[in-house]
């Protein structure tokens, strides 16, 4: 169902509902049979796949009796995206949010919470998890004394993971059970493989489960961006533990209690440059307007279609569905150093031919023009 057919009745109602797109034209560049279809998260009124849990949390928290209109004072550590679908979720119901958030995160990201009337608090990027100083800390410092205070808590909150398995995954599912097979357009009508990067983890567990559930065989793949300790087995996180990465929104320094690893099958580590080579190719060969961690993901799609015996045989298959979950897009990462120098990065074959023509007609410019 369209949420586009009916009057909504505020914005939450326009949280998720994304849209499954296919992503033909990367597909044939890369010589894949299989269909490649990306699940863009963008497209939730928040601009992020975690629009859902921040919903889900604070319903779930009211029917708990633990949020007080008019008195709740919402805390959270995030990475960004789950305090933006907060401070949104919260200005409709009427909460103060206080969102605390390390330094390395976009300053588009602040911007948008401020926007959203949230209060921000920076923290150190290189402060371990566990630190009074680091966002999880400072938010529990600021909920010790702030009266009415309340963290629901993503890393923990049981409601993170399940507002994919009711939500996201049912919705990738539907769409691809209710796409029938073509000859033109091959399809199992079964969600083959699933990849998703993984910061809480709650995406992954949540579409895991509600697509295991669909079909057990499908195979779940977990990105990780190196230097975080997120992927098994532990040796694949060894060479470049610590590391910092500039990709936001995946990875951390401690397994969350969300993220049930069990839930997927295999995991593959990624690099920034990776990212950001597939954030210019879904830009530009398929007009999406995604953010870094989509360039993970991504990322991570191809070199387990390209590399491993799973993935090869996967990709010869025709009528098999790959998705790849993309959970945000580049409204949040405009100012970044990485999308600036790929938008000035070498002029294009037209600027030239642009110059040349506006050269020449100043020079043939009569005077009365
Ligand atoms: C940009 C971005 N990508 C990916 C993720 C990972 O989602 P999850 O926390 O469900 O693992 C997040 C989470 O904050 C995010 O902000």
């Amino acid at each position: 169902m369209s949420s586009a057919t009916y009057i909504l009745d505020n914005a939450l109602d326009a949280i998720g509902h994304t849209p499954l797109i296919r992503l033909d034209n990367i597909a044939r560049q890369e010589g894949l049979k299989c269909n490649l279809l990306a699940k863009v998260e963008y497209m939730s009124a928040g601009g992020s796949v975690k629009d859902r849990i921040a919903k889900a949390m604070v319903a779930a928290a009211e029917q708990e009796g633990r949020l007080i209109p008019g008195k709740s004072v919402v805390i959270e550590a995030t990475s960004g995206n789950t305090g933006i679908g907060l401070a949104m979720v919260c200005a409709i119901k009427g909460y103060s949010v206080i969102i605390t958030m390390p330094e390395k995160m976009s300053l588009e990201k602040e911007a948008t919470l401020r926007a959203l009337g949230a209060e921000v608090v920076r923290t150190p990027t290189e402060a371990a998890w566990d630190s009074p100083d680091s966002n999880i800390g400072v938010a529990q410092r600021l909920q010790r004394e702030i009266p009415y205070g309340v963290i629901l808590d993503q890393y923990g909150n049981i409601n993170n993971p399940l507002a994919h398995e009711l939500t996201t995954g049912p919705e990738i599912i539907d769409a691809v059970v209710s796409t029938l097979s073509t000859p033109s357009k091959p399809s199992s009508e079964k969600v083959d493989v699933f990849i998703g990067g993984a910061g809480t983890g709650g995406t992954i567990t949540g579409v895991s489960r509600a697509i295991k559930a669909h079909n057990p065989k499908c195979v779940v793949v977990g990105i990780d961006p190196k230097g975080s300790i997120l992927a098994l087995p532990d040796s694949l996180n060894t060479a470049d533990q610590g590391a910092a990465y500039v990709v936001e929104g995946i990875g951390y320094d401690f397994i969350p209690q969300v993220l049930s690893r069990a839930d997927v099958d295999t995991w593959l580590k990624t690099s920034d440059e990776d990212a950001w080579t597939a954030v210019r190719s879904l830009m530009r060969s398929e007009g999406l307007l995604i953010g870094g961690s989509s360039g993970s993901a991504l990322s991570g799609t191809l070199t387990w279609l390209k590399t491993t015996k799973e993935g090869q045989a996967m990709a010869e298959t025709v009528g098999a569905n790959v998705v790849v979950l993309l959970p945000d897009g580049i409204r949040n990462y405009m100012s970044k150093h990485w999308f600036l120098e790929m938008t000035n990065a070498k002029a294009s074959p037209l600027s030239g031919v642009i110059s040349k023509i506006l050269e020449s007609s100043s020079a043939t410019k009569s005077p009365q023009e």
